[in-house]
């Protein structure tokens, strides 16, 4: 008993000491826009609803699939103008515990980020999807309830809290890691005991941390020579690693097919270090303790047209 209790102690601090926290169960919400269920339910109509687009053909779904990977899984992604996503399309899930969106990390907070995928739907004009909502009797009355005495009730801050609202709800706890965490010893196997040590000697740990395993400030990739993204060093945020096995193809570009080489890419650009296939596959098997469970879900009803769009 004694010596399992040491044991615990010395797990859980040598992470904690790290950085590294389990998942919270869930996503604490700003001041200015308090999470509730019927806000909630709101604008999880509004991330499934194609209608929200000019072409009346994408949902937020579309490119982020809520019955996956939170993402679409692919290098880039054609959009509703047509041209194609510059940068590969990060996942959802757990985005509520990020303090930096986009790749270059240039929105601050979920409200602020989902300006830009509206402006998209809306072919460069958010009016546009802010008309088409609100010609849906069905949304009047949502807006006005879970918004009530703000005029007028379908507005963009009010999209976009609705769906900052819904999107703090798409968390995966109780990984195999965050069960770890939490004093259960058996939850990680030996192999994934060694890659979080790695994770952690290594220095991984240094730029992918907290409860998300990512960071808020913008870094430098790639900081040393000897990969195929040589010559092209910019500032990213740091992205989760959480459900990563989930999320390929990786890095901004969507270039990298596989786990592994993703993890061997970090080493020798972030680092300096490169792995031995040993290393590379212990911290692979820590990494796909990260997969945690998504919240069971119901697709929502969508509120009816009284007549139709007809043409834009
Ligand atoms: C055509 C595909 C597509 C659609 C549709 C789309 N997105 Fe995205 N989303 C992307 C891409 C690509 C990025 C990354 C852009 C970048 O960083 O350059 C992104 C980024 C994000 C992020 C930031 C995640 C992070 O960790 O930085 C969130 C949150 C998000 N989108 C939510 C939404 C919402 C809400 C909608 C619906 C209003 C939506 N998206 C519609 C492709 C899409
Ligand atoms: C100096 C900071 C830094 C260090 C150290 C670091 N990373 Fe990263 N990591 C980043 C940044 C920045 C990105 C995004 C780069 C991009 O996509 O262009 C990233 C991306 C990743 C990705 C791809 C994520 C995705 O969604 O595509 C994986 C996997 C990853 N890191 C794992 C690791 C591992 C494992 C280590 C240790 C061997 C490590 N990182 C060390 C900063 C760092």
């Amino acid at each position: 008993m004694k010596v399992l209790m040491l044991n615990l102690f010395f797990v859980t601090f040598s992470f904690a000491q790290a950085g590294l926290l389990p998942l919270p169960d869930r996503a604490p919400s700003p001041a200015d826009n308090p999470t509730t269920r019927a806000k909630v339910h709101l604008g999880q109509q509004l991330f499934f609803d194609a209608r929200i687009s000019a072409t009346g053909t994408y949902s937020c779904n579309s490119c982020h699939d809520i019955s996956s990977s939170g993402e679409n899984n692919l290098r880039n992604s054609r959009k509703p103008d047509g041209t194609f996503s510059r940068h590969s399309v990060p996942t959802v899930w757990n985005s509520a515990f990020q303090n930096a969106y986009f790749w270059n990390g240039s929105a601050a907070s979920l409200e602020d980020q989902a300006e830009g995928p509206l402006e998209e739907m809306g072919l460069g004009d958010t009016g546009r999807v802010v008309k088409r909502i609100a010609q849906i009797p069905g949304y009047q009355s949502a807006f006005a309830k879970v918004f009530p005495g703000e005029t007028p009730a379908v507005s963009l801050p009010h999209l976009t809290k609705a769906l900052a609202a819904y999107e703090r709800t798409l968390i995966t706890p109780h990984s195999p890691f965050d069960r770890y965490a939490k004093g259960d010893a058996q939850a990680l196997d030996a192999r994934a005991k060694i890659g979080l040590d790695l994770f952690i000697s290594v220095g991984c740990v240094t730029c992918h941390g907290g409860a998300n395993f990512s960071s808020a400030e913008l870094k430098r990739f790639p900081l040393f020579p000897g990969t195929s993204y040589d010559g092209e060093a910019a500032n990213y945020r740091v992205p989760t690693l959480r459900n990563i096995e989930w999320t390929a193809p990786y890095f901004h570009d969507g270039a990298v097919a596989t786990l592994e080489g993703a993890v061997d890419i970090m080493a020798r650009a972030q680092l300096n270090h490169p792995l031995k296939p040993d290393e590379t596959a212990a911290l692979v098997a820590f990494l796909k303790s990260l997969t945690g469970e998504p919240p069971s879900q119901r697709l929502p009803r969508l509120p009816k047209l009284s007549s139709p769009f007809g043409e834009n």
